[in-house]
C-alpha cells in the first residue's frame, strides 16, 4: 500500500481544486482498501475515498484525515455477465463491453470516473442508468465491518441516488456486477432523442454498438463533458447541480412563474418523473436566470459549452467555485423560486 503524508489532493480531482490530505493510502487489492478502512476506523480517524475524483468539491483547507485511493484493477466478463473492480476507468470499461458486442452501458461512454463510483449515484446520460445493467453490488460495510453483496432490488436506485448516497459513511464499494445484452452487436434501445437524431433514427431503434458509442462520445465532446486537460471547459465535475423533480403542483407554480418572467411563448423544458412528478432542466433554469455560457470573469465560469458545468479556468481555489455556485443558486431562486442542489460530493464545505 503506497503511503504519503500532507498530500496534495487536487490533482486527484477533475476540478483540480483542493487542499492536502493529512495521509494519502493508494489500495490496489480489495484486501488492501478493507484494510485501510478498518485502520481508520478502529483509530477514529476520518476517511475520504477517492475514485476517480469527478465527482469531487474538495475545500481549500484539504481534508484532515485518511484519503484513500481506490486503485484496484479487474474486468471479467464471462457471456454476458460482466464483473468490474471499484477502481476501473468506467469509460475503459465501456469500450471493452461494445468491443466484446454486449449491449446495455454503450451510451454511457465517456462520463469520467471509476467504476466503483457508478452505483453510488446511479450514474446515468443519455438514456441509460447503471441501475438498469446492474445486478449487484459487493461493498465493504463499516457499520458491521463485514463484506457484503448488495442485490440491485436493495440498492434503492433513483434518478442521480442511491442507498450507498444515503449513507455516504457507510459502504465502500469495491466490485460492481452488470448483466449486459447480446443482441448481435447492436445497441440497447435508443432512448435518448438527441442521440436518436443525432444518429437518424427513431426513439426505441437499435443501432450498431460502436456507432451509439462513437455518437454519445461526440455528443459529450460538444458539451465538454469529455475530459480534455488542455481544455479548460473539462476542468469541472460534469453536471453541477441535479435536475429538479417537481410534484404536478410545484411544476404548474413554476410554468406560471415562467410565463410572467419570460412572456407565454416560453416553454421549460418538461420531462416525466415517474407518478404526478415531473423533471425540469437545470441547465435551462441557470440559462435563462441569465447565466450563460462562458459566464464570469474570474478563474471560475460557467463552461463556454454547457450552462450546468462550472470550471475551474486554470487558476481558481475551491472558494472561486464555490462563490460562483452560490451566486447561480441565488440567481435560480431568485428567477424562478427553485433551489438547486448541487451534484458532486463536497468535502469540508457546503455550498
Ligand atoms: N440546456 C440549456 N443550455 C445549455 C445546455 C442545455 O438551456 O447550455 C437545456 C436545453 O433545454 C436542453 C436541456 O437543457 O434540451 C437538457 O440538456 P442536456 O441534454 O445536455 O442534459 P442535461 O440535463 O443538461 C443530463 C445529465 C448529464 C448527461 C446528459 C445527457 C444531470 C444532472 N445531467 O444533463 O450528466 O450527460 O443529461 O443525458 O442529470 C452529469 O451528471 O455529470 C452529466 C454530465
Amino acid at each position: 500500500m503506497l503511503e504519503r503524508h500532507d498530500a496534495p489532493l487536487a490533482p486527484l480531482t477533475t476540478f483540480r481544486l483542493g487542499g492536502p490530505a493529512t495521509r494519502l493510502v493508494t489500495a490496489t487489492t480489495d484486501a488492501e482498501v478493507i484494510e485501510a478502512v478498518r485502520e481508520a476506523d478502529d483509530t477514529g480517524t476520518p476517511l475520504l475515498v477517492i475514485g476517480g475524483g469527478s465527482n469531487l468539491v474538495i475545500g481549500d483547507k484539504g481534508f484532515a484525515g485518511t484519503a484513500l485511493v481506490i486503485a484496484t484493477k479487474g474486468v471479467t466478463l464471462d457471456g454476458t455477465h460482466l464483473e468490474l473492480a471499484a477502481g476501473e476507468v468506467w469509460t475503459d470499461a465501456v469500450a471493452r463491453t461494445v468491443e466484446a458486442g454486449l449491449a446495455g452501458v454503450e451510451c454511457l461512454a465517456g462520463i469520467p470516473g471509476s467504476a466503483g463510483a457508478t452505483p453510488i449515484q446511479n450514474v446515468g446520460a443519455y438514456g441509460q442508468e447503471v441501475s438498469s445493467t446492474i445486478t449487484e453490488v459487493v461493498a465493504y460495510d463499516r457499520t458491521t465491518r463485514e463484506t457484503v453483496t448488495v442485490p440491485n432490488a436493495d440498492c434503492a436506485f433513483s434518478y442521480r441516488h442511491s442507498r450507498f448516497k444515503s449513507d455516504p459513511e457507510r459502504y465502500v464499494v469495491l466490485r460492481v456486477r452488470f448483466r449486459l445484452e447480446d443482441a448481435e452487436g447492436l445497441s440497447a434501445p435508443i432512448k435518448y432523442a438527441e442521440t436518436a437524431r443525432a444518429l437518424g433514427v427513431e426513439p426505441g431503434d437499435r443501432v450498431p454498438l460502436d456507432k451509439a458509442r462513437e455518437t454519445v462520445l461526440k455528443l459529450r465532446s460538444g458539451k465538454g463533458m469529455v475530459l480534455d486537460p488542455e481544455d479548460h471547459d473539462t476542468w469541472s465535475a460534469g453536471s453541477f447541480f441535479t435536475n429538479p423533480i417537481l410534484t404536478d403542483e410545484q411544476f404548474a407554480a413554476f410554468h406560471a412563474r415562467v410565463e410572467q418572467r419570460l412572456g407565454t411563448d416560453a416553454v421549460p423544458p418538461a420531462y416525466p418523473a415517474g407518478e404526478g412528478h415531473t423533471k425540469t432542466s437545470a441547465a435551462w433554469l441557470i440559462d435563462k436566470a441569465g447565466f450563460t455560457k462562458g459566464y464570469g470573469t474570474g478563474p471560475a465560469r460557467i463552461s463556454t459549452k454547457h450552462t450546468l458545468a462550472l470550471t475551474n479556468r486554470g487558476e481558481a481555489t475551491t472558494e472561486d467555485l464555490l462563490t460562483l455556485a452560490r451566486e447561480v443558486v441565488a440567481g435560480v431562486h431568485e428567477t424562478f423560486g427553485i433551489t438547486l442542489v448541487n451534484e458532486p460530493v463536497t468535502v469540508g464545505v457546503t455550498l
